[in-house]
């Protein structure tokens, strides 16, 4: 039986809600600019429309999405970004971690990501992993579909301003090497979701992983069948060769770039994935914003074995 699993990533929904000026403080200021002067042309009503549309159209078994929902982590980005995701599907059939722009700056839990919790709530117990939303870290956690693991880490913190950079940290490094280790004994195909690229070299310096490098060497040592992330708004897709085989890292664009100012348009990716023989397989369809048709086309499909 084949398993498929959508992934998005960096909605950055649109538009922003109005904001109290108390609210306006330091790195709120420079984004709130940003968004005004350059993204608010980009990240497109229209297009957050339609992905939904057609990721639901295909009914998938599940759909990944790797952060960056909001802009500058205003409260009310949280209640309309949330009410986006429940158009997406219900928290058991979606997965969230958050990026750089869900912790703009440091909002209260309750009043911030908390709001995300239901579909950052882990149902697999391995050690290491968290398996409730009701505490302010509940990453890495673990979701089981089928034989398939789904892994949720968080590398959002918040950042001086001109700074998108990302961190694991030492405890959520640790975790993650137990629940690979535990998850790769006992067979699961593991599907790591992060935000951020997660390898050195990926991302600029002042938008990158902090610890990436550490990261590697878990993914080295422990393998990890594919990771999927998103952050810097353009189709990737590296390979590592570890002890236990390749691990395929693939990011997507944003989910709602029109394609202006140059950007890469949306695109979603669908994975297909069965075991036969003995083995893992894996194809990938991608699907592409085509702002003349105003929707979405199929743009590639390939394997990954
Ligand atoms: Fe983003
Ligand atoms: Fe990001």
């Amino acid at each position: 039986m084949t398993f498929r699993i959508a992934h998005i990533s960096d909605v950055h929904l649109a538009p922003l809600p109005p904001a109290k000026l108390s609210e306006m403080i330091s790195k709120r200021i420079v984004g709130y600019n940003s968004w005004k002067f350059r993204r608010q042309a980009i990240h497109d009503p229209r297009v957050a429309g339609a992905i939904v549309e057609d990721i639901k159209a295909t009914q998938p078994d599940h759909t990944m999405v790797t952060g960056d929902l909001v802009n500058i982590a205003l409260p009310g980005e949280f209640i309309n970004g949330k009410k986006w995701l429940q158009g997406l599907g219900r928290p058991d059939l979606v997965s969230f971690v958050p990026g750089n722009h869900d912790a703009y700056v440091a909002v209260p839990w309750a009043q911030g990501m908390g709001h995300l919790g239901d579909y950052m709530t882990g149902d697999l117990t391995v050690p290491g992993a968290a398996t409730t939303p009701e505490i302010a870290m509940p990453f890495p956690y673990v979701r089981q579909r089928r034989n398939i693991a789904l892994v949720g880490v968080s590398t959002a913190v918040p950042t001086l301003p001109g700074y998108a950079t990302g961190d694991l940290g030492p405890a959520q490094m640790e975790a993650l090497a137990n629940i690979l280790k535990n998850l790769r004994t006992k067979g699961f195909y593991r599907i790591l979701m992060i935000h951020h690229p997660p390898l050195p070299g990926l991302a600029r310096k002042r938008k990158a992983l902090t610890d990436a490098q550490d990261l590697k060497h878990i993914l080295d040592d422990e393998g990890c069948d594919l990771v999927v992330h998103g952050h810097n708004h353009v189709a990737m897709h590296n390979t590592l060769n570890s002890r236990y085989g390749s691990v395929h890292i693939l990011g997507v664009p944003s989910a709602t770039s029109n394609g202006a100012r140059n950007t890469q348009p949306a695109a979603w990716n669908e994975y297909h994935i069965r075991r036969a023989s003995g083995r893992w397989k894996c194809t990938v369809n991608t699907r592409c914003w085509d702002e003349e048709k105003s929707g979405f086309v199929t743009q590639t499909g390939y394997s990954l074995d």
